[in-house]
């Protein structure tokens, strides 16, 4: 009997646009997440029926959801692959764009996302009054639709298969508990159904967490707690989190005491045990390379290489987030030259910036400053056969992989980040080894930390120090770094560390 695998996450592995024609037509979505749980789930579709549900960012979206929900899904084109030997059923929610909007922007990225990044101007921002209350009506409403959409596919097996629901993300903080509480009102024993949420962003240390409105910080650790099992990148996150269910919610706690082990606690609360785990995603080498290998990268490798003429290449591959820290970037970079010019002329900053969430507005502030930012350091230093910086913020992600094929250094220096696959990614592409300048805030510091130059992100002239050791490494040090680096990416595959979640859930 094949197993039921629910799947929730906001973003899904299919977006959907009308054609000329006015059809329907499937694309397949992007971001880290659905790459790590699309390759995740490509091996475990023999024996798992695999239901992912996500939210509708379109019209279009919501045009496909309602035609799913009334069962007419004749020309609802879907994307080559997606039906196919992943055997993925994608359920597409009908949910109201105001409330998305407001779940989305207003609560999951202008606030939760502010505080597990430790993002808010904190004399100015935040300022809870009626109209976060608003919102958060409608991120519970969001959070509802999610949880009504999964135990409608939970009830729909009458021959009681084992359901497993892995839900992502902080946009689904609230799903979890949700569902349990709505399978259990219609008296469907929650027993053959099992629930992992897993959390791809840091988590805030209490302190900071506290600034949550009362009522909302209490109701997501809660949400989260209705989960059979949490998952985190990296341990400083899931301690976090156990820290917080103590300090906010009085729950019991109790921490793992083998230090290094998947399992970093239990949490017991309101009658239901918790486990609380790590499991590091990292990179699928094979199908990576494999796509590296394809002819629109080759042709990026050698426009970029061209483009270099020779020069050493420090590269950084983001999207245009507050908390990727692009600007103390340029301005380490703009250090670097200040006070090495043996370097002028020798050197060229690859930054690509790629657009993210412009419908909030310090996204849009901060994209400006890093493309004010670029432009000053590439003013400062520019000669007639010399360009420092190259900028580009049009997302392109065949370039981006040739970039780090090409890079001598990658640069990943965020504020804080749950892991961060360019990290991982560029260490696997590098054609001749690559030094990695990454922040220390970052979960992929974690195991990527013995064969990187970890810096503080604060410290921009750290971190200037930092690619000057990059550039300046010897060949056979760089190689043998930038080995060591690729093979523990490729040690945490997408399937492992959604195996692991899996069999945590059947323990
Ligand atoms: O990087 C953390 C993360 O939560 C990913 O898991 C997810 O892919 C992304 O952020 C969400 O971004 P977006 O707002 O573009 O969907």
């Amino acid at each position: 009997m094949k197993q039921r695998v629910l799947l929730a996450s906001n973003r899904g592995p299919v977006s959907y646009h009308f054609g000329t024609d006015g059809t329907l037509r499937g694309q397949r979505g992007g971001g880290g997440l659905i790459s790590g749980v699309t390759s995740g789930l490509a091996g475990m579709t023999a024996e798992s029926e695999v239901t992912w549900v996500c939210a509708p960012f379109s019209d279009a979206d919501r045009a496909a959801a309602r035609r799913q929900d009334g069962g007419d899904t004749r020309d609802v084109a879907q994307p080559a692959g997606l039906s196919g030997p992943a055997g993925v059923r994608v359920r597409m929610l009908d949910i109201a764009p105001d409330t998305f909007d407001r779940a989305y922007n207003n609560v999951a990225n202008s606030v939760l996302w502010f505080v597990h990044h430790l993002l808010f101007d904190t004399p100015n921002q935040p300022q809870f009054g009626p109209e976060f209350r608003r919102h958060w009506q409608s991120y519970q409403a969001y959070n509802e639709a999610f949880a009504t959409a999964m135990a409608a596919e939970a009830r729909a097996d009458e021959a009681r298969v084992p359901v497993r629901a892995l839900i992502q993300d902080y946009h689904l903080s609230l799903a979890p508990r949700l569902l349990r509480d709505q399978l259990g009102r219609q008296q469907r024993t929650t027993g053959d159904l099992r629930i992992a949420h897993f959390s791809h962003t840091p988590w805030a240390p209490p302190d900071y967490y506290r600034m949550l409105p009362e009522q909302a910080g209490r109701a997501v650790l809660a949400g989260i707690l209705g989960a059979d099992h949490a998952g985190f990148h990296a341990a400083r996150w899931a301690d976090a989190f156990l820290d917080c269910c103590e300090a906010i919610l009085g729950a019991q706690v109790i921490r793992s005491q083998a230090r290094g082990a998947a399992q970093a606690g239990w949490v017991l609360y309101d009658g239901h045990a918790t486990e609380v785990a790590v499991h590091p995603l990292g990179i699928d080498a094979a199908a990576l390379r494999a796509r590296a290998g394809a002819g629109d990268v080759r042709d990026h490798i050698t426009a970029l290489s061209q483009a270099a003429r020779g020069r050493k290449l420090i590269v950084r591959v983001d999207r245009t987030e507050l908390s990727k820290n692009i600007v103390r970037g340029l301005a380490a970079y703009r250090e670097l030259l200040a006070a090495h010019p043996e370097w002028h002329g020798q050197v060229v900053h690859l930054a690509f910036a790629y657009p993210s969430r412009s419908a909030v507005p310090e996204y849009r502030a901060y994209t400006e400053l890093v493309e004010r930012t670029a432009r000053q350091v590439a003013a400062e230093f520019r000669t007639p056969d010399w360009e420092p910086v190259l900028l580009e913020v049009r997302d392109d992600y065949a370039r981006s992989l040739a970039a780090c094929t090409l890079a001598d250094v990658l640069l990943v220096n965020p504020i804080r980040d749950g892991m961060n696959l360019v990290a991982q990614e560029g260490p696997v592409l590098s054609q001749d080894g690559c030094a990695l300048v990454l922040s220390r805030e970052a979960g992929a510091a974690a195991t990527l930390g013995p064969d990187a130059l970890l810096v503080n992100p604060y410290d921009v002239s750290e971190t200037a120090a930092a690619l000057h050791q990059g550039l300046a490494m010897p060949d056979d040090e760089r190689r043998r770094r930038s080995a060591a680096l690729a093979a523990t990416a490729e040690a945490s595959p997408p399937a492992r560390w959604l195996g692991d979640q899996l069999a945590a859930l059947d323990r």
